[in-house]
């Protein structure tokens, strides 16, 4: 199983579309025996709620399921993640300062992958209110996403790897 971590600062607006987005696109693929996704935020404040209702929204526009997307907040123990997915480059450091050295070259941000796009951090939606243009970014850089973990992992479309 390959392991995918999305996280941003609160847990309610980037990552949880990040994760919902990308498990479409898993599901899409017939890969859900073979790739594990979650989300979580480096802040408390919103821990135990469901999604901002702009992410909802959006998700629900693009016919991708929300339920079951409850905020939790980033622990140490999310060193078990393979691919550790950032909006942007403060959830990168606080992440690094929780995590050992040896886990750093798992976490990178999702715009990391796009490379003709100058804009690395996904923009927060919680203080810009501009949720199309969240899930534009999110979007792209995780049609990228699944593109590289299948490279990396040698997956094939309905792979079980490793079960
Ligand atoms: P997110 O947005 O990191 O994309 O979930 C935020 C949500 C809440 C807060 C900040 C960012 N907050 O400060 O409560």
């Amino acid at each position: 199983m390959v392991s995918v971590l999305f996280v941003c600062l609160g847990n309610i607006c980037r990552s949880p579309m990040a994760e919902a987005t990308f498990r479409a696109k898993v599901e899409d693929e017939n890969l859900s025996e073979a790739i594990e996704v979650d989300s979580a935020g480096t802040g408390d404040w919103h821990v135990g709620k469901k999604p901002h209702e702009g992410t909802l929204a959006i998700l629900r526009e693009n016919n991708i399921k929300s339920d079951d997307l409850i905020a939790r907040q980033f622990h140490g123990e999310d060193k078990k993640y393979d691919y550790i997915v950032a909006m942007d480059a403060s959830n990168e450091r606080n992440m690094k300062k929780i995590l050992d050295s040896e886990h750093h070259g798992k976490v990178f941000k999702l715009l990391d992958l796009m490379d003709e796009s100058r804009e690395k951090e996904v923009p927060d939606p919680y203080y810009t209110g501009n949720f199309q243009e969240v899930y534009d970014l999110v979007e792209s850089g995780c049609s990228r996403l699944l593109n590289k973990i299948k490279k990396d992992n040698q997956l094939k479309e309905g792979n079980t790897y490793g079960k």
